[in-house]
């Protein structure tokens, strides 16, 4: 083309650059828009395909983004799956967990669910709440866990997952909830579980879990109740106890640990339950449990505590229940017991005590 001047030469150049990108701008969002069309058909048959929602979808409501329990984000892509107490039946596996990149929130607790959890679990990285509670589930904790590293909450608890507690659990850095309560989980606790710095809530109850609590646990400072009951663990109460300060609630009840209650629990100042009942701890009772003034709760009965039931319990003036009975324990009963005026329950029965029963006692109206 001859230009006649350079004005009329840069308009038309000036002219073909825009159009130009006006094309590929257009292209380009055309694709966008395929790319998002087609990831999220793909999570449409993914939820067909589990065959959960047969009976759950709303008359006239092809946009799978409308059915019970799912929430889309703007690009229409899932983030949330909630059906706890649906009644859905079989496999865990059918929904296929590699097809939902964007899922935040999946929760299948309380239905009927069986088979294993699958290593596919890995590819939920942008998971931060996972909750399989009460179900069916067997087989181990697939080690892939590992890549959820958004995740806050990680509740598998009542279910039959055996196996070990997998040390990759470590890298689960956010979470702020770990419950695997009455599972049939064995090995120890792996060490790992120090890393988890964010941590309010550790339950490990009722499960098979044997060997020693590791010490690294007094790392978790933020921690309010850490439930490790009913298993096997043995050894002591490690020292670094003492550094959970946040500790509202301490449940260690039915294990073999044994050894002194350790002087270092006497700083966790928060504590309103604390449970050490039917263990093997030896030694006395310290003169320092006086320290924990919000205790509403202490339950050491049935372990192996010998000498004088301090005075100083007279100061746990919020107490409900203490039980003290199944020790070894000989004196007379501290007339400081009778300020108790909250007590609800008093048991002491099964020791060495002797003496009279004081007046005192008369105040616990
Ligand atoms: C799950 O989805 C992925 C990705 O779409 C696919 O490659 C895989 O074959 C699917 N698995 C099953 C069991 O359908
Ligand atoms: C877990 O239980 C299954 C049966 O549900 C069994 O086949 C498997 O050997 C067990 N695995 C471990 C590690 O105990
Ligand atoms: C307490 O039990 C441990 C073993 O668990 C034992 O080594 C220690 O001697 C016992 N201490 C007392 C005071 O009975």
């Amino acid at each position: 083309m001859e230009c006649g001047f350079f004005n009329t030469c840069r308009a038309v150049i000036v002219f073909i650059w825009a159009a130009l990108t006006l094309l590929i701008v257009h292209v380009a969002s055309a694709t966008n828009i395929s790319i998002h069309v087609a990831a999220s058909e793909i999570e449409r048959q993914a939820l067909l395909n589990s065959g959960w929602w047969k009976d759950r979808i709303p008359h006239n409501t092809s946009d799978h983004c409308g059915w019970v329990g799912i929430t889309c984000d703007y690009e229409g892509r899932i983030t949330d799956i909630g059906l706890a107490e649906s009644k859905i039946k079989g496999e865990l596996g059918r929904l296929n967990f590699s097809c939902f990149p964007n899922l935040q929130y999946l929760d299948l607790s309380n239905n009927n669910l069986s088979g294993s959890i699958l290593s596919q679990i890995g590819s939920l990285s942008n998971l931060k709440y996972l909750d399989l509670d009460r179900n069916n589930l067997s087989g181990t904790i697939p080690k892939e866990i590992r890549s959820l590293r958004n995740l806050k909450v990680l509740d598998l608890s009542n279910n039959n997952l055996n196996g070990t507690i997998p040390k990759e659990i470590g890298s689960l850095r956010n979470l702020e909830v770990l419950d695997l309560s009455s599972n049939n989980l064995n090995d120890t606790i792996p060490k790992e579980i120090g890393s988890l710095r964010n941590l309010k809530e550790l339950d490990l109850s009722s499960n098979n879990l044997n060997g020693t609590i590791p010490k690294e646990i007094g790392s978790l400072r933020n921690l309010e109740g850490l439930d490790l009951s009913s298993n096997k663990l043995n050894g002591v109460l490690p020292q670094e106890i003492g550094n959970l300060k946040s500790l509202i609630g301490l449940f260690v009840r039915n294990n073999t640990l044994g050894g002194p209650i350790p002087s270092t629990l006497f700083r966790l100042t928060n504590l309103e339950v604390l449970y050490l009942g039917f263990n093997q701890f030896n030694g006395t009772i310290p003169r320092e449990i006086g320290h924990l003034k919000n205790l509403t709760y202490l339950f050491i009965k049935v372990n192996k505590l010998t000498g004088a039931i301090p005075s100083t319990l007279g100061q746990l003036t919020s107490l409900l229940q203490l039980d003290l009975s199944s020790n070894q324990l000989h004196s007379s009963i501290p007339l400081e017991i009778g300020s108790l005026s909250a007590l609800e329950e008093l048991d002491l029965s099964d020791n060495k005590i002797h003496g009279i029963i004081p007046d005192e006692l008369t105040k616990l109206s």
